[in-house]
């Protein structure tokens, strides 16, 4: 990757745009031609789910600026909403006057489930299972010899008694696995599968459940960023206001759940995007997401904000990140593979690295809006360019009936059919 500052990107054509993106990422144009078409045929998507009639598609964009770890590195962005593609871009530029996003990843671990019922002593099934951890280690270790192969591999064995719910007491067995680039629900399941009779035999119980969690809280993904104050004025708004409106507005999704559920969204704006573009489960980060956001059991917010002691603004973001680079929808999807090409990331940390970075400037640039001019403002263009093209207009009238509607302030389906009736002004 040469740079991710492209200038003038947004005036720019699809296919300039294109070509311009594959030189910035030292990339050749044919490398990212499954963004043309969407990448995927009818005939591959066929053989994915069931019951196949044709393809959903979205816009993919490409979210400029970002530097993670000292990199430059352009994202891909698949999302229907607008602004969420020009606002992470926005704040991945200020961000870099800090030094752009350090971000961090634990190994990957998945833990698998395995709920053992109708055991007559729960304490002592407990420390049998623990007496035979390495054992059962070493059978979960022996299932999948590819990802052993590239590091990976059962790591530990963990056991929860829950001592009452409607159907009495029973154990939760957590097996912890090391699932390298792989998303990993499908080592998981299967080693959980496999592990099933043992843990039956040692127990003398029932092994029900055998799943993965999507709380996968061994494997999360940190971002920070420092936003030096003076970027952070705009208009007639100071740096320190802005600041301090950022940190006003964390404080009140840190502190109630129905602020914290729109604050997380915003970050899942950002978090979704590039799961959905690089073929990933955004479901499983979702659900990993939220129940994380509410692990103290109080749902709160996932990133922080507050300042240094220079009086900088400071963002952190700590998330779960079940995000993969090889096997399901990363492997068939020809543009999901471009998306991971254009990225240049080489493992599913660096591609979790990302992903969390794009989460907190989605969430500061959702922050700094309404914290100061309100979401409106910001949201109206891009908004008004898709009502201008609900009511009919196509070409150059899209941005000229979108234009004039803005500068009524009037971004409505009646009015866009108005105003095209009656002949675009000026
Ligand atoms: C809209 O998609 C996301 C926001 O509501 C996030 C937030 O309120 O922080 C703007």
């Amino acid at each position: 990757m040469k740079t991710s500052r492209i200038s003038g990107f947004y005036n720019m054509t699809l296919e300039e745009r294109r070509a311009k993106l594959a030189d910035a990422a030292g990339l050749t144009p044919e490398g990212l031609l499954p963004f043309s078409s969407g990448g995927l045929s009818p005939e591959a998507a066929d053989h994915m789910i069931e019951n196949v009639v044709g393809l959903h598609s979205l816009p993919l964009g490409i979210a400029l600026n970002f530097m993670v770890n000292r990199r430059d590195v352009l994202v891909p962005m698949a999302i229907e909403e607008p602004s969420v593609v020009a606002g992470a871009s926005f704040m991945a530029k200020l961000a870099r006057a800090g030094g752009g996003f350090t971000a961090t990843t634990t190994d990957p671990l998945m833990i698998g489930q395995m709920q053992v019922i109708h055991v007559t002593n729960l304490y002592e099934a407990k420390l049998k299972l623990y007496e035979h951890k390495a054992e059962l280690l070493a059978e979960a270790d022996s299932i999948d010899p590819v990802l052993k192969k590239f590091g990976g591999g059962a790591r530990d064995l963990e056991v929860r008694v829950i001592e009452d719910s409607p159907i009495g007491g029973f154990l939760v067995v957590h097996l912890i696995y090391d699932v390298r680039d792989a998303m990993g629900a499908n080592a998981v399941n299967t080693a959980c599968e496999r592990l099933a009779p043992k843990v039956e035999a040692i127990t003398g119980g029932r092994v029900h459940l055998r799943i993965l969690s999507n709380l996968a809280d061994r494997r999360l993904a940190r971002a920070r960023c420092t936003i030096p104050v003076k970027e952070l004025a705009f208009d007639h708004f100071s740096g320190e206001e802005v600041r301090d409106g950022i940190i006003a507005a964390y404080a009140f999704a840190a502190a109630d759940p129905y602020r914290a559920a729109t604050h997380n969204k915003g970050i899942m704006n950002g978090v979704d995007a590039v799961v959905i573009a690089t073929g990933n489960d955004w479901r499983a980060i979702e659900a990993g997401a939220h129940a994380y956001a509410a692990r103290s059991g109080r749902y709160t917010s996932l990133s922080t904000w507050g300042k240094d002691a220079d009086g900088n603004l400071v963002g952190t973001l700590e998330m779960p990140m079940a995000v993969g680079i090889v096997g399901g929808a990363t492997k068939v999807h020809p543009a999901a593979q471009a998306a991971v090409k254009l990225m240049g990331v080489k493992t599913a940390n660096e591609l979790a690295e990302i992903i969390v970075s794009v989460g907190l400037a989605q969430n500061m640039a959702a922050l700094r809006a309404l914290a100061t001019e309100g979401i409106q403002r910001g949201h109206m263009s891009l908004h008004a360019r898709q009502v201008a093209i609900a009511a009919g207009a196509t070409g150059d009238l899209i941005e000229k009936v979108a234009a004039q509607m803005v500068a009524e302030k009037v971004v409505r389906i009646d009015r866009a059919e108005e105003i095209l009736k009656g002949g675009v002004q000026g």
